[in-house]
């Protein structure tokens, strides 16, 4: 039977050697993903310019920047869904992002959490991360697929770390907007990603529902990285670490909390000067 390294990889043994014999990325000489120079436009419009950003493996990484920073845009080259002009984006020292599609990309351990959650309200909690879990391609699902006592274990793991435990057996359309939001968050960790891509998540929360989600995100790094873009700046000072400040495609600066509030120039770009 192929290794997981070769099903993924195919015959590239550059690529291959990238994942170590368990499994494990190489980050023993540096980040876990990093992009350099990476420039992207629109119809000669840049949303990102020469965009380079290192994130080292269990940090939990704010990213703010006003509307149009391209934040958004950033996420979307380091997923696969778009395409930069020019630059590197690398996955531990060895895999190169840009060689791979979006499902590779999203196998390989890199997941993303959207804005909008896309739980499925008919189906229960329970249902939605058993789903999650059958995405997954490496459980090698097949029609008669069951779960495992490995799998349900899993499965309950991930509703205590999310705090749905007492709601897996109710339908997902019951949840709040904070819920689901949880319930998402799930379903991304059923695939045990090392990087966590995590857009606006508390766009539309309740504060009490802002407080148990940033003590969820502060949970989940550590195990994994979190790569955080929120535009609510007494949410991000209270899970944040190093915060980098994007402007116009590019970074504008880097720092602890403090650090970038009081930079003048981040200052400028918030005003508007
Ligand atoms: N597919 C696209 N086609 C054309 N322009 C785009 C596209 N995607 C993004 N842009 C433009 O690129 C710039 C960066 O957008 P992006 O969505 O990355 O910003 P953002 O930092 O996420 O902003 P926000 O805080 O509002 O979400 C914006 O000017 C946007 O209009
Ligand atoms: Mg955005």
């Amino acid at each position: 039977m192929k290794t997981f390294a070769e099903n993924l990889f195919g015959e590239d043994d550059k690529l291959k050697s990238s994942v170590l014999a368990d499994g494990e990325l190489d980050t023993r000489h540096g980040p876990i993903l990093y992009m350099e120079d990476v420039s992207v436009s629109f119809d000669g419009f840049k949303a990102l310019n020469k965009l380079s950003l290192y994130i080292d493996a269990g940090e939990l990484r704010c990213v703010i920047g006003p509307n149009g920073a391209g934040k958004t845009t950033m996420m979307d080259v380091i997923t696969g869904k778009t395409r930069p002009d020019v630059g590197s984006v690398f996955f531990g020292q060895t895999i190169d992002l840009l060689k791979m599609d979006e499902p590779a990309i999203a196998q390989v351990g890199i997941g993303r959490k959207f804005q909008k959650p896309s739980v499925f309200d008919a189906l229960t909690v329970f249902e939605n991360l058993e789903l999650a879990l059958k995405a997954d391609k490496r459980t090698w699902q097949t029609l008669f697929f069951r779960l495992s006592g490995e799998q349900r274990d899993r499965i309950g793991a991930v509703l205590e770390t999310v705090g749905l435990s007492a709601f897996a057996k109710e339908r997902a359309g019951i949840l709040s907007h904070g819920q689901k939001q949880w319930l998402e968050i799930g379903m991304l960790l059923m695939q045990e990603p090392k990087v966590m891509l995590v857009d606006e998540p508390i766009a539309g929360m309740t504060h009490q529902e802002i407080e148990r989600t940033a003590e969820l995100l502060l949970s989940l790094q550590g195990e994994r990285s979190l790569v955080v873009v929120e535009h609510d700046m007494e949410f991000v000072r209270s899970i944040a670490k190093k915060v980098t400040v994007l402007h116009e495609g590019t970074v504008l600066t880097e720092g602890t909390m403090d650090e970038v509030q009081n930079d003048p120039r981040v200052i400028q770009v918030y005003l508007g000067g």
